[in-house]
């Protein structure tokens, strides 16, 4: 890709794809076996998903798809399951039991600006309708890779996932890990859904396992980054550029390679990790530009 302006534009049309359709999903309408969609919860999970984020993992998940020429329609579902547990994962994460934040992208929380049972139902509520959007039978795929989503996006989402690094996360509060235990804790609570999102394009391809790992190590590799970005600008932006609140993390005691080696170790790093995660999509060539660049503004990001 041309420049980062070229990627910001793709990354939004993306979101555009992806944010139409989940709004169409996240509608009055029953599916099949639905008994009834309360509206009050509705309208929190709509809250919670229809509000302003970059939708990376899901372009992610389309771009992902795009390289090994799966189905369209069917990628454009996948990348908008990832999102839903994305979101769920963002909404219990600023719980008052958990990180206990007003702000997310720019609007108050989902407990502030609903109450905390609606909050942890609609986050419940996303993360079982993600299964239900790959599983479906109008995600055009076949049977077995439909179940290789799901059982790969449950791998990615549960205890040994984003769930279980949420939860190293706030243990790490109390007792300190070393440098691996922040990698591995970092790898699971933001890396492992990116890994996913990565890893999914190539599984709904039926590309060969070869390529389902080294896509997968290319989500590890930027899914490290990424959360280095975040604890970054955690440090150095203000919450009007990044839509939540900012300078939190050392008052919460939170376990960061930022806090263990600071600024300028963070930077390099992330650095070596977008050569590395390029280097991994070399045998693609410009096939993989959009993956390539998605990679230089993760480290590079402002928001
Ligand atoms: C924030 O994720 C939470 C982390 C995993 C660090 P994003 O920075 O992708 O948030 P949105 O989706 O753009 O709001
Ligand atoms: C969030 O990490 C990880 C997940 C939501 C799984 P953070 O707690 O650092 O994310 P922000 O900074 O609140 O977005
Ligand atoms: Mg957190
Ligand atoms: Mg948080
Ligand atoms: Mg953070």
């Amino acid at each position: 890709m041309k420049s980062a302006e070229a990627f910001e534009e793709i990354l939004d049309l993306r979101a555009r794809a992806v944010e139409q359709l989940l709004d169409g999903l996240l509608d009055g309408r029953l599916l099949a076996d639905e008994i009834a969609r309360p509206e009050r919860l509705l309208e929190a999970m709509r809250y919670g998903v229809l509000n302003g984020g970059k939708r990376l993992r899901p372009f992610l998940a389309i771009e992902s798809a795009a390289l090994f020429g799966a189905d369209r329609g069917a990628a454009l579902r996948v990348a908008a399951a990832v999102e839903c547990v994305h979101c769920y994962s963002l909404i219990h994460d600023d719980l008052p039991a958990m990180d206990d934040d007003d702000l997310r992208r720019g609007r108050p929380t989902v407990h502030r600006a609903f109450d905390e049972a609606t909050a942890i139902l609609a986050g419940d509520s996303l993360l079982t309708f993600a299964f239900d959007i790959v599983a479906d039978e109008a995600t055009a795929l076949p049977a077995e890779r439909r179940a290789a989503l799901v059982l790969a996006l449950a791998r990615a989402a549960g205890i040994g996932g984003m769930a279980g690094g949420q939860a190293l996360d706030l243990e790490a509060e109390r007792r300190r890990p070393d440098e691996r235990g922040i990698i591995t804790l970092q790898a699971m609570k933001t890396g492992a859904l990116i890994r996913f999102a990565c890893e999914a394009g190539a599984v709904a391809a039926g590309a060969s396992s070869a390529d389902r790992e080294r896509l997968a190590e290319f989500g590890s590799a930027i899914g490290l980054a990424f959360q280095l970005a975040d604890d970054l600008l955690d440090v150095t932006a203000d919450a009007a550029t990044v839509g939540k609140a900012t300078g939190k993390d050392a008052v919460a005691g939170k376990a960061t390679l930022v806090g263990l080696h600071g600024i300028d170790w963070a930077r390099s790093q992330l650095g070596g990790l977008v050569s590395q995660a390029r280097r991994l999509l070399e045998p693609y060539g410009d096939a993989a530009e959009p993956l390539a660049s998605a990679a230089d503004f993760i480290a590079h990001r402002k928001r």
